[in-house]
């Protein structure tokens, strides 16, 4: 059965892109890609682009776009979808342009954003190399893994769980049930990957938050580039929303930031990559076994 490959970019809409590209570039180490008068695409890596902003009120996510390893395996995906009676629809020539992907179909999230599966995605010219003056590191963990993970907010949970498990077809890495964490409440959260095996390229929770996206993640090679980033973050009075922590179940060392945009950014390293032969799904009592604190802002 033909199945996604990986968390391969993200589209968010921004109401201002000049502090994006500030964040992007001069705090995360993302490199510049395509520029239009309305868009900034962001590298981090050989892909033309991993994260597409484009100007618009929402400060939220826009779509999250799906790889698939061949052209055939696209189309038998969205075949399956379409007897499923999901309203799946062919993307246009502007649309994977846009996205600088080679063919695109789209269907809706029960979460407010859209699933956009892609086939081709354009490499940049092998004379522009992604390089950041910032990274100490060998850059940021993508290749077949894709570009990180979304953690979008259940509007209602258990329909979320059967879009993502059953529609979408993402496989259960595990579970948590944290009911310390936020005093009075109890939060569930599922954690899903793809077949390439990164510990989650999505999760999903329901919690109170006023954005449809909870955070974006995005990962790096060298553990030290999470505490020079974690050190710029600060010293330029961004909100940190967590601390830095660790992960008992993706095992990832990370903190999490406040974007431009409101919605949060976890810049990590050290996730775990999932070997579903050999794989137990699990339950957890704790989204964090350290750490990940609420930070005062800094002064
Ligand atoms: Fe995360």
């Amino acid at each position: 059965m033909s199945e996604l490959s990986s968390l391969g970019y993200v589209v968010f809409k921004v109401s201002d892109l000049v502090r994006w590209e500030d964040f992007a570039v001069g705090i995360l180490g993302l490199m510049p890609g395509r520029r239009t008068p309305g868009s900034l695409g962001l590298r981090m890596d050989e892909h033309a682009q991993r994260i597409l902003l484009e100007e618009g009120h929402d400060d939220d996510i826009a779509a999250a776009g799906w790889q698939f390893d061949t052209h055939d395996d696209l189309l038998a995906y969205v075949e399956r979808l379409s007897a499923r009676r999901v309203a799946v629809r062919e993307g246009d020539s502007a649309l994977a342009a846009s996205r600088q992907v080679e063919r695109i179909f789209v269907c809706d999230d029960p979460n407010g954003f859209t699933h956009e599966l892609y086939f081709g995605p354009t490499h940049a010219p092998i004379s522009t190399p992604f390089r950041s003056p910032l990274l100490k590191g060998a850059g940021f963990e993508t290749g077949r893994l894709g570009m990180g993970h979304i953690l979008p907010v259940a509007r209602d949970y258990a329909q979320s769980l059967d879009f993502y498990r059953n529609v979408l077809g993402l496989r259960v890495s595990d579970t948590i049930r944290d009911s310390h964490s936020v005093p009075g409440a109890t939060v569930d959260a599922t954690f899903f990957h793809t077949r390439t095996g990164r510990h989650h390229s999505l999760a999903t929770m329901a919690a109170p938050f006023p954005k449809r996206l909870h955070h974006v993640l995005v990962q790096v090679q060298d553990m030290d580039d999470v505490g020079m980033a974690y050190d710029r973050c600060v010293k330029a009075g961004l909100r940190i929303h967590a601390g830095l922590g660790h992960h008992p179940n993706d095992r990832m060392f990370s903190f999490y930031v406040e974007t431009p945009s409101g919605f949060g950014l976890e810049y990590g390293h050290g996730g775990i990559v999932i070997d579903d032969a050999a794989w137990e799904v699990k339950n957890y009592s704790q989204l964090s076994d350290w750490g990940h604190r609420p930070q005062p802002p800094a002064r």
